[in-house]
């Protein structure tokens, strides 16, 4: 990934030519060893490239890789597994229409973390067979219609369905979608780098964070997103979601 556009990175790369050339263009080269033994001067040690000497930076290559590069990025891959709260796994998303909880067809995805930055993340999906899902698509929250009210917390019965949407940016209000009539949000996620659990904080329309759970309907087999559980049926269960090879 380019964190920088190409023409940004030649400047830094033409910016490290530069001091290198002006480096080398400096008098302290005259203290050559030439110049040295000339005055009695014991000769210099050895160069050590790697070393890096006082008021000098290391070698160009190191200096860039110190600033933002792929690096220190980090992309888990793999599928998506729901597991009940009792820790038994329910199913896996499915390489299908309306993202299905089952087994057979898993969807692969990544998603594609900074080690320097905390940001809501996406989870890019990446169909493997031949499915009426549009490619690429992220997995985020919609509303049924654009119409609808989009607000989810506490006391609040709205349902968000969890399915394939189009890529918002972090921290962004439910967008409305280029491909539906519906209200998303895509990036809405955080993963746990040890568990490798994928949580979600959804932001409403007013901008707030509310509490955001991740339910499993028995019934359709589906994925939503709530505000509260307190009002759920038997028929909803809170679950969480791993991201798992
Ligand atoms: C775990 O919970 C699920 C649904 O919530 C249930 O179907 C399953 O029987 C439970 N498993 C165990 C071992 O309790
Ligand atoms: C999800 O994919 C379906 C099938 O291609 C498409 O009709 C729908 O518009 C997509 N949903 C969103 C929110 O982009
Ligand atoms: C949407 O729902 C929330 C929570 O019920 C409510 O506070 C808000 O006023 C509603 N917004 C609109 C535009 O109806
Ligand atoms: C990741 O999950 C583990 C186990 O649940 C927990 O102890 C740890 O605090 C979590 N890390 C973060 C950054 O939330
Ligand atoms: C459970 O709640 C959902 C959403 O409110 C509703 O659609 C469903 O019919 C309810 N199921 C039962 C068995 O009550």
């Amino acid at each position: 990934m380019l964190l920088f556009p190409l023409p940004l990175r030649l400047f830094f790369f033409s910016l490290l030519l530069l001091n290198v050339q002006i480096a080398s263009a400096s008098p302290t080269n005259l203290n050559t060893n030439g110049y040295r033994l000339a005055r009695g001067l014991p000769p210099l040690p050895p160069r050590d490239f790697g070393q890096r000497k006082p008021g000098q930076d290391p070698t160009p290559v190191l200096r860039a890789r110190a600033s933002p590069s792929p690096s220190s990025v980090v992309r888990y891959t793999g599928r998506l597994q729901v597991r009940s709260e009792n820790r038994s796994t329910i199913g896996y998303v499915q390489d299908k229409s309306g993202l299905p909880v089952s087994t057979g067809s898993d969807l692969v995805v990544s998603v594609t973390a900074s080690l320097t930055r905390k940001e809501q993340l996406n989870i890019l999906a990446t169909p493997q067979t031949t499915t009426a899902l549009p490619s690429p698509f992220y997995i985020g929250a919609s509303t049924q219609s654009s119409s609808e009210n989009a607000t989810i917390g506490t006391g609040v019965a709205t349902t968000l369905q969890l399915t394939n949407v189009t890529k918002t940016d972090a921290l962004s209000k439910p967008v409305k979608s280029d491909n539906v009539d519906a209200l998303v949000e895509s990036a809405i996620w955080t993963i746990n780098s040890s568990t490798k659990e994928l949580t979600a904080q959804y932001v409403n329309p007013d901008g707030s964070l509310p509490s955001t759970f991740l339910v499993y309907d028995n019934a359709d087999t589906q994925l939503y997103l709530v505000g509260d559980t307190t009002s759920l049926n038997a028929t909803f269960a809170p679950v969480k979601l791993f991201i798992v090879d």
